[in-house]
């Protein structure tokens, strides 16, 4: 048989394909085919995040990702596959056309499969000799065959549109359940977590010709437990095995020529290595479109979309207090499943008002509004969950951590985690969340949930959010009044919306009304609130009266 398949060529693509890949991204649809890959696999609440990513990146390492024909066989394709080897999991999805992600047993099938890849020569594109784990499946004769990729044996994946999920959430049978719904519609699925950890995995790959020992692991919302379905890939170049940053003393016997040029910092020498990683994947990161190096930024990085994926990636290095932010929600939401809910369904409403967005600016970040619900459900009476404090006290010696001078140390072991007995539903928490942040000092008092109190506000930001780490530092620094403003207002919006749309009864007569907005659903509509004005110092919210008196005159009328 002639080598059927290609290592992905170079594309040189503009800004023009990153801004469609963007946009590609919101209707992202993966196709789930095959029972073996069908069902999400169960949750371990005991296991660290720590222990995930290693067996995701090892599943990672095993697979493949091949770009495919929507008309292929399926049963061909996967017979062919497995002459390379044992196939573990498979499953197709779309994006820029139809892709499959194979994961084999054995690392040896990839490099079996590898043996019959060609580079394919084609004269107007350059080529560079890099076998990638991105590969284009061509003239298997596979096509146009019965049992192929299409129909039934597939299901999408996107986020519905949000008048369709207003419209679901309706018909739900309590708030509780609106909540929930919302967020299994929305949270990323088994596949899509998969694919998160493959791309790191393509990445590495390409990261690993300057630095073969490196790993490349996801961290932020990819890996949290409160990413949506769509939401960047935040990756980290960790270079410690390489440099054995913990060993202090020189050994005797041999030492590595170790030397950094032209490069008197840390900072300098992050930027340096995104520098050169940022370029190799502009020149040879096969799929990779777009590539932008943000090197000034606090935090440098590389950013570029990943076309085969549609997800925009973030990469950084050095960045080690934010993964430990990342365990430090993932744990958070493995303590006590309305932790997740809770955070899930605030970020979703935000979105959805326009207090977030995807494009950074002077308005509360998804990082900041996650803290602000952590410090909420610190306040319960009785808490639902500890303070950072008390989770570094509850810590072993294997537990501790210190970056760049800050304590990082909490308790990793969950069984050491005693949980009070709060037995508060979904809906009074999320009616409370918007009652707490309508009249929180927010001039006066910081959010810290080191402490689980407010403090004093150090400095005079509007917002003010301590770092759980870097604790002189303040995470929502970027908001300005006006956005802030708006949080309240829309905050005080939502707890009287909520207030006032209860769930329609059966025995107020509805005739054809079943799906008219309440509870969460309403509050997913687009706020109205506009009109903030200032008395002297004083605030004074208008509500966004005529939408709500409409909607609250529909409802009745349709009520009677
Ligand atoms: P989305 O990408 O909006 O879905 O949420 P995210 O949680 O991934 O946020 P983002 O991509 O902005 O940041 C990724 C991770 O970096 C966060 O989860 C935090 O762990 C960390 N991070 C973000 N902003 C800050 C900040 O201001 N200070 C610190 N210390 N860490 C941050
Ligand atoms: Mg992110």
């Amino acid at each position: 048989m002639a080598s059927s398949l290609a290592v992905c060529r170079l594309h040189m693509m503009g800004r023009g394909n990153l801004v469609k890949c963007l946009q590609k991204v919101d209707t992202f649809l993966i196709r789930n085919i095959g029972t073996n890959v069908a069902l999400q696999e169960e949750r371990d609440g005991c296991k660290s995040l720590y222990a995930v990513q290693a067996e995701r990146l090892d599943q990672a390492e095993r697979s493949v990702l091949i770009s495919c024909n929507s008309r292929t066989n399926e049963k061909k394709f996967l017979k062919f596959l497995s002459t390379h080897g044992n196939i573990k999991k498979y499953f197709f999805y779309e994006s820029y056309g139809t892709h499959a992600v194979v994961e084999f047993a054995n690392r040896e099938s990839v490099a079996s499969l590898f043996e019959i890849t060609t580079i394919p020569s084609i004269s107007h594109e350059s080529l560079v000799p890099f076998k990638s784990r991105l590969l284009t499946l061509r003239n298997l004769g596979l096509d146009n065959l019965p049992n192929q990729l299409s129909g039934q044996q597939s299901h999408s994946q996107t986020t519905i549109p949000i008048n369709q999920l207003i419209q679901n959430l309706s018909g739900e049978e309590s708030m509780d359940q609106q909540i929930i719904s919302l967020t299994k519609a929305f949270q990323l699925t088994e596949e899509n977590s998969r694919l998160r950890f493959l791309v790191c995995s393509l990445l590495k790959d390409i990261a690993a010709a300057f630095f073969p020992e490196c790993t490349i692991k996801p961290f932020g919302s990819s890996v949290n437990g409160f990413g949506k379905l769509g939401c960047d890939l935040d990756m980290f170049l960790d270079l410690d095995g390489i440099s054995g940053r913990d060993t202090k003393l020189l050994k005797l016997g041999m030492s590595l020529e170790y030397q950094m040029k032209m490069a008197n910092s840390e900072r300098a020498v992050t930027q340096s290595i995104l520098t050169v990683i940022g370029e190799c994947v502009d020149q040879f990161g096969p799929g990779c479109v777009g590539v932008q190096k943000i090197l000034n930024a606090r935090c440098p990085l590389v950013r570029f979309a990943h076309q085969p994926s549609g997800f925009q990636c973030d990469l950084t290095a050095n960045n080690r207090v934010a993964m430990k932010s990342t365990e430090l929600l993932y744990l958070y939401g493995e303590l006590d499943p309305r932790v997740r809910y809770l955070v899930f369904t605030v970020r979703c409403w935000a979105r959805a008002q326009g207090i977030t967005s995807s494009i950074p600016g002077a308005w509360i970040s998804n990082f900041s509004l996650t803290v602000m619900v952590l410090f909420f459900l610190q306040k319960r009476s009785p808490p639902i969950i500890p303070t950072v404090d008390q989770l570094r006290d509850l810590a072993g010696p294997a537990d501790k951590s210190v970056i760049e001078g800050n304590d990082c140390t909490f308790v990793s072991d969950f069984s050491k985690i005693q949980l009070q007995s709060n037995t508060e539903t979904l809906e009074q928490l999320l009616c409370e969340f918007f009652e707490f942040y309508s009249t929180f000092a927010f001039k006066r008092m910081s959010i810290n949930i080191r402490k689980g109190k407010e403090q004093n506000k150090p400095e005079v930001s509007p917002l003010h959010i301590q770092n759980p780490f870097e604790t002189t530092l303040n995470i929502s620094k970027n908001v300005n009044a006006t956005q802030l403003d708006r949080f309240v207002a829309v905050c005080q919006e939502s707890s009287w919306l909520v207030q006032q749309n209860k769930k329609p009864t059966p025995s107020a007569g509805i005739k054809g009304n079943a799906f008219a907005p309440w509870g969460l659903s309403s509050l997913l509509l687009p706020s109205q609130v506009e009109g903030i004005k200032r008395k002297g110092k004083k605030r004074k919210w208008e509500p966004a009266s005529d939408r709500i008196k409409n909607l609250l005159e529909s409802l009745k009328n349709k009520n009677q």
